[in-house]
């Protein structure tokens, strides 16, 4: 998703003790506009489904990298003034997940297939009386802490870590475009209904502003980082942060920074260079993101963000950041993986000239759980999917990829049983290659030029996250031409 337009940010007022130290102003600034970028697009219609319908292609430009393995839908949680009743579909032939996130972007609950979930209502509720997380009614019930009337019919309960957040189902296409009206049946049987609070939660919410639009878009500068200052004082005090032991230091830094808690407002202090301070948190999150601690090597010049950096951040605010701007709405790594190809150790960004291109040498198949699958899929230099002759935006286990002796790698006669080294080639788009690499050939932009790759693992096995799996030797050869 585009990390720009709107911004979910963080906090609440702080109480005059806690500002027992002032941070410098340019340092808090910083802080801030790391703190504050995780962004939602907009809060038109919160607690409702808006679905994507169809794949994206290279004409699709609304989100920088987007999959082309699943569809979503995407709802804004609004849950200060109701409880919601969540529909969750009955899929059982596929990778399915109905991921919760905070105002942070931290995706704190996953229910689906990795998780072996039952389809049926989930109550969605924000309180600071439980954990974050999700129970079953059956085991609260069993356990007393509440009535079976008090859950609603519900399968469980989700208690979201701040009242405003993000559901963003998404539901893994089996290869032919027909598959596509399957999942529509799914999106379509998914459902928000608003309800009453809960008897505990009813106090909690109510004195924080429902997510309007006005309160996300109402004058808003067009300069980025201001805007994201503004966001932040519009959003902060509706949104406590989760480890309430990091509270305080949060609001000193913001408010030194120029948020005023009470009105909602950014005014800012006498001596603030946003325009360095913003150039500075941005340097500061491109380091972060190659620091050996959020990086996890897996070979062959294969890099990866490590688990506790990706999905749910705790307080690594500026990896938190950075996913943001490369990969808003990260699945926790159970879920997913998303290895980068990284010839200058975590720069991933990759070159051709016009008659090159790179070889991936594959020793086997990637190991998957149950309904995991995997796409390798290219993007130009400005993050979009590469426009090409065949429409063909990634190789996967879902396409026609051959073995060296020309059977089928996926689905052939012998099927899944066969596995050995193959071999995918990425080449510009205007350099066919000879007939028996067609189906094995991602296309680069046309010309050569700057363009990167992501690697996804859905429902991934443990050894693809580092050590047993080997990952394809990458090879820059001349282009492949008949
Ligand atoms: C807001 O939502 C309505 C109803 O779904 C839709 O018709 C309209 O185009 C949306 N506006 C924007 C700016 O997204
Ligand atoms: C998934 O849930 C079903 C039904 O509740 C159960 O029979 C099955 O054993 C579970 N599988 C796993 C892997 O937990
Ligand atoms: C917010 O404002 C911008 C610029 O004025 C406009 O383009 C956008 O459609 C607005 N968003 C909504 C959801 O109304
Ligand atoms: C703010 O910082 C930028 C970049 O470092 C610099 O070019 C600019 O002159 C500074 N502005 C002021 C008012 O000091
Ligand atoms: C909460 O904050 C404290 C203090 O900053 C820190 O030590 C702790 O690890 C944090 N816990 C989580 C879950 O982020
Ligand atoms: C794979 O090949 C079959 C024919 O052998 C064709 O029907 C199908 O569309 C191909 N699939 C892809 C993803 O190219
Ligand atoms: C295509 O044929 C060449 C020459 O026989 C062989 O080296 C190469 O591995 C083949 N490529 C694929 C993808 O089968």
């Amino acid at each position: 998703m585009k990390a720009s337009s709107i911004c979910v940010a963080f906090g609440v007022a702080a109480s005059a003790s806690s500002l027992r130290l002032s941070p410098r102003i340019d340092e808090a600034t910083e802080f801030t506009l790391t703190f504050a970028v995780p962004t939602i697009e907009t809060a038109n219609g919160t607690n409702r489904f808006m679905h994507k319908r169809q794949l994206a292609t290279s004409d699709f430009q609304d989100v920088v990298r987007p999959n082309v393995d699943t569809l979503y839908s995407m709802s804004i949680l609004d849950l200060t003034h109701h409880d919601l009743l969540v529909d969750v579909p009955v899929v059982n032939d596929r990778y399915w997940v109905f991921p919760f996130y905070d105002a942070y972007a931290n995706n704190y609950v996953n229910l689906g297939s990795v998780h072996n979930s039952t389809a049926g209502k989930y109550l969605v509720r924000y309180t600071t009386d439980s954990k974050p997380g999700v129970e079953l009614c059956t085991e609260l019930v069993k356990q007393k802490k509440i009535s079976s009337g008090e859950c609603h019919g519900a399968e469980g309960i989700v208690t979201a870590p701040t009242p405003y957040g993000i559901l963003l189902p998404r539901y893994a296409v089996k290869g032919t475009n027909g598959d596509l009206e399957k999942i529509h049946a799914f999106q379509d049987k998914s459902n928000i209904r608003r309800i009453p609070k809960h008897s505990r939660s009813r106090h909690e919410g109510h004195r924080q502003a429902p997510l309007t639009i006005p309160l996300l878009n109402s004058s808003i500068s067009s300069d980025p980082a201001t805007k994201i200052m503004q966001l932040t004082a519009r959003i902060t005090p509706n949104n406590p942060p989760r480890n309430i032991s990091d509270l305080n230091r949060v609001n000193r830094m913001l408010e030194r920074a120029g948020i005023n808690f009470h009105e909602g407002t950014y005014e800012p202090p006498t001596g603030q260079n946003l325009t360095r301070a913003y150039a500075a948190s941005l340097a500061n999150m491109a380091k972060a993101a190659k620091q050996p601690a959020n990086l996890v090597s897996l070979g062959h010049e294969w890099v990866q963000t490590s688990s506790q950096a990706q999905g749910d951040y705790g307080e690594n605010y500026l990896m938190r950041q950075f996913i943001a701007y490369r990969g808003y709405l990260a699945l926790t790594a159970s879920e997913a993986l998303y290895p980068s190809y990284s010839s200058d150790k975590g720069g991933r960004t990759m070159h051709l000239g016009p008659k090159e291109a790179y070889l991936f040498r594959f020793p086997s198949k990637p190991e998957l759980a149950e309904f995991g699958f995997w796409s390798l899929t290219a993007y130009n230099a400005k993050q979009f999917l590469v426009e090409n002759p065949l429409n063909r935006y990634a190789l996967s286990d879902r396409s026609n990829l051959t073995y060296p002796d020309g059977e089928r790698v996926y689905g052939g006669q012998q099927g899944e049983q066969k596995d050995g080294s193959f071999e995918i080639l990425l080449q510009p788009a205007d350099v066919e290659p000879p007939k028996n690499w067609t189906s094995n050939w991602l296309p680069a932009p046309r010309g050569g030029g700057d363009f990167s790759l992501t690697l996804r693992f859905y429902a991934p096995s443990e050894g693809l996250r580092g050590g047993e799996w080997a990952y394809p030797v990458v090879q820059k050869t001349a282009a492949m031409v008949g």
